[in-house]
């Protein structure tokens, strides 16, 4: 594994504490790392409307474009799993939602850059790295416009 992937997927796992998660009880967490060597990260964010739930991906993004820096973006990791007892576990890999890829997309096109993304669980050591044109493939992003 990258040093990268290694500590992309460390910040997913301290973030990932912080998911706002009691529908789900699913927490997940997202680390961004950018072209300057900031690490941005965000959780989930569920709400009691349950279908209007922020994903963590999307979150740690939102948060690069607060900062002006969404051309920025170099590499992603996200990690995920059940709560239970105040923590996280599982071995599950997670993979970004539909949404989540079109919006880490859009920072993929601005930063020119077929941005990795490191996939992992709560508790395995197992990283599984896919690039957003293969997990979003026929894409319609701001190269379309
Ligand atoms: N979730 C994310 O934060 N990112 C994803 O890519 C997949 C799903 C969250 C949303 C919800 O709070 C919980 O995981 C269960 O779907």
């Amino acid at each position: 594994m990258s040093e990268n992937a290694t500590r992309l997927t460390d910040a997913a796992r301290a973030v990932a504490a912080n998911a706002h998660a009691p529908y789900s009880r699913f927490g997940v967490g997202a680390a961004v790392l950018l072209y300057d060597g900031t690490i941005v990260t965000g959780c989930n964010f569920e709400n009691a409307s349950y279908g209007l739930t922020l994903c963590a991906e999307t979150i740690a993004l939102g948060s690069v474009n607060s900062l002006g820096k969404l051309s920025q973006v170099r590499e992603i990791a996200v990690i995920g799993g059940s709560i239970a007892a105040g923590r996280i576990s599982g071995t599950m890999i997670v993979t970004p939602c539909g949404r989540c890829r079109q919006v880490i997309l859009e920072a993929a096109q601005l930063s020119h850059c077929n941005v990795p993304i490191h996939c992992a669980s709560a508790e395995g050591a197992e990283v599984v790295t896919h690039h957003i044109a293969d997990l979003l493939p026929f894409a319609f992003g701001p190269d379309n416009l």
